[in-house]
C-alpha cells in the first residue's frame, strides 16, 4: 500500500485534494499498519470478482448513475443545488470510486464535493489512488484515518449488506463520529424479500465466482441503527435504483445490460449465455426496453432499494 512510505503517499493525497486532506487524523503518519494489520480481506479483489466488478464500471459509467444522483442530493439539505467542493463527503464502500467519478462526470469539477474513498480491500484503493481520487484503506467499522466531526457527510452504499449484522451499529457510530454537527449519514442497501435481496440468494450465489450469502435489510432495522446514534430527522423511504444502457438498436442495447450484469455480479457460470441472463433479469426485475427522442435504444431494469438518512446532533 505505501511503497514509498507513508510520508510520501500522504503528500500525495494533499496534492490530490487538499480540503478532504484537513479531514485526516494527523497523528495517522505514525500509527496506521497495526490498525490495517487487522483488516480482512474479501472478493473485491484480483482473486475474487474484483476485476470483473470493475470491467463492469468501464462498460459504462452511468449505467447507475440515477441511483448514485438520488443519493448525492439526500446529504445535503439543500439536495444537488447545495453541492459544492468545499464539501466533504466521505464514501466508506468506495471501490474504485464509482460515485465520485459518476459525481464528478454529472456535477463538473467545481460542484463536485471533496471525497474521502474509503475501503476495506486494498485492491479497490489502489485502484482509486491510479485514477487520481482522493483515496484510504480502512474498513467501515473503524475508519481511523478520520478525525472526529470533520466531515460534511457519509454515505454507506452499495454494498452495505456486506458489513456482517452484529457489525453494523459499530459502523453506524463510526459514521456519527466522524461527521460535524449538522453533516448528514445516508445509508442505502437493498430490502429483505425484495427481488434484488432475491437475486443475490438465488442467482448470484448460485452462478458467481464468489458465494454471495449476505442479510439484507428491513426498513426497521435501518431505523434501529440510526437509533444507536446521535441523529436527528431521520427518515426511511424507498427508491429506485435502475440499470440503464443505451444503444443504437434493441440488440445492442439489452447486450450490454447482460453483459453488465454478468460482470457486475462475478456470473461466470453464466457467461456465454446471455439470452439465459436475459430471462433472469426479466423475471426478478422486468427488462423494459423503449426508444428514446434520439432514436437510440434504452435498456432498464428497475432495482428499488431502502434509504435511510439522518443529520448528525
Ligand atoms: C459492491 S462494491 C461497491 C463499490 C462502489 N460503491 C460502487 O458502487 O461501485 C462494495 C465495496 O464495499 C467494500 N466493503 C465491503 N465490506 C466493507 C467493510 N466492512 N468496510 C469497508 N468496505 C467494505 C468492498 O471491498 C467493495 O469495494
Amino acid at each position: 500500500m505505501f511503497p514509498n512510505g507513508i510520508d510520501l503517499y500522504l503528500s500525495r493525497l494533499e496534492e490530490i485534494n487538499p480540503v478532504a486532506f484537513k479531514a485526516l487524523e494527523p497523528r495517522i503518519a505514525k500509527e496506521p499498519f497495526d490498525r490495517l494489520a487487522n483488516l480482512s480481506s474479501n472478493e473485491f479483489t484480483s482473486e475474487g470478482r474484483g476485476l470483473d466488478y470493475l470491467e463492469s464500471i468501464q462498460l459504462s459509467l452511468l449505467a447507475r448513475s440515477e441511483g448514485v444522483m438520488h443519493l448525492l442530493g439526500k446529504l445535503h439539505p439543500n439536495g444537488h443545488d447545495g453541492l459544492c467542493s468545499s464539501l466533504i463527503f466521505c464514501d466508506l464502500l468506495a471501490g474504485d470510486g464509482y460515485v465520485n467519478k459518476v459525481a464528478h462526470r454529472l456535477l463538473g469539477a467545481a460542484r463536485c464535493p471533496s471525497f474521502i474513498n474509503s475501503d476495506i480491500s486494498q485492491f479497490m484503493v489502489d485502484r482509486c489512488i491510479r485514477d487520481g481520487l482522493f483515496a484510504i484503506w480502512q474498513g467501515a467499522t473503524d475508519p481511523f484515518w478520520i478525525r472526529d466531526g470533520s466531515v460534511d457527510g457519509v454515505l454507506m452504499a452499495y454494498g452495505t449488506h456486506h458489513i456482517p449484522r452484529a457489525q453494523r451499529v459499530t459502523a453506524v457510530q463510526a459514521a456519527a463520529r466522524i461527521l460535524r454537527s449538522g453533516g448528514i449519514f445516508v445509508l442505502h442497501d437493498f430490502e429483505e424479500g425484495s427481488p434484488t435481496a432475491r437475486w443475490f440468494a438465488d442467482v448470484v450465489s448460485t452462478h458467481s465466482v464468489t458465494p454471495h450469502d449476505y442479510p439484507h435489510f428491513t426498513a426497521g432495522e435501518v431505523l434501529d441503527l440510526f437509533a444507536a446514534a446521535e441523529f436527528e430527522g431521520v427518515t426511511v423511504h424507498r427508491m429506485t435504483d435502475p440499470f440503464i444502457f443505451q444503444g443504437r438498436d434493441e440488440e445492442s442495447a439489452v447486450q450490454l445490460l447482460a453483459e453488465y450484469v454478468v460482470k457486475m455480479y462475478g456470473l461466470e457460470k453464466l457467461r456465454n449465455h446471455t439470452q439465459r441472463v436475459l430471462a433472469l433479469l426479466d423475471e426478478y426485475f422486468g427488462v423494459l426496453v423503449t426508444q428514446t427522442s434520439h432514436g437510440e435504444f434504452e435498456a432498464r431494469i428497475a432495482r428499488n432499494a431502502l434509504v435511510g438518512s439522518g443529520r448528525r446532533v
